[in-house]
């Protein structure tokens, strides 16, 4: 019997060349999510982690301008499958200041969480994380973007 493909064995890289094909990439990776999970957006400014997650907030059905949290530091948006909350830590200079933000109780209600910077967090990524690492090419629009569920760079 084939093996069942589980979400704990996800690992896949793409070479993306367009903002439309990034966010085709974040409708597969949307399918993926439950509620309760961590998604950890690794890359430099610029690399598409904002641009992602707007891909995946529209495959889940936010209808909203989805902006970068830069200075709100998070934003929630309601999916019809769970809560879904934008975090960008660039200003987080400790972790503790993510805890007072509500994170540990925004995993444990049900949100899933997509975090930009999450380095910043300290060890409050959980280990059952799914990480999307995205790097920047000569290319102006493409991006290599990889996925797995393994805090290994
Ligand atoms: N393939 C691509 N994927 C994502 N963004 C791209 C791509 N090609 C060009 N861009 C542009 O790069 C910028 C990425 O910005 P943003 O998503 O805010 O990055 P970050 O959140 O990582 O700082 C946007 O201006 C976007 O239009
Ligand atoms: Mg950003």
């Amino acid at each position: 019997m084939a093996e069942k493909v589980t979400l704990a064995k996800v690992a896949f890289s793409r070479t993306v060349r367009s903002v439309a094909e990034t966010w085709r990439l974040a409708a597969e990776v949307a399918a993926l999510l439950e509620p309760g999970m961590v998604l950890a957006l690794h890359g430099d400014l610029g690399a598409g982690k904002t641009t992602f997650v707007q891909g995946l907030g529209w495959e889940l059905g936010v209808r909203r301008p989805m902006t970068s949290p830069t200075f709100t530091l998070a934003v929630e948006y309601q999916t019809p499958r769970f809560k879904l909350v934008h975090m960008d830590l660039y200003r987080i200079n400790d972790p503790e200041e993510l805890v007072s933000m509500g994170f540990c109780e925004y995993i444990e209600n049900g949100a899933v969480v997509a975090v930009e910077w999450p380095d910043r967090a300290g060890d409050l990524i959980p280990e059952n994380a799914l990480h999307v690492r995205i790097a920047l090419s000569q290319e102006l629009e493409s991006r290599e973007i990889t996925v797995e569920r393994s805090k290994k760079a």
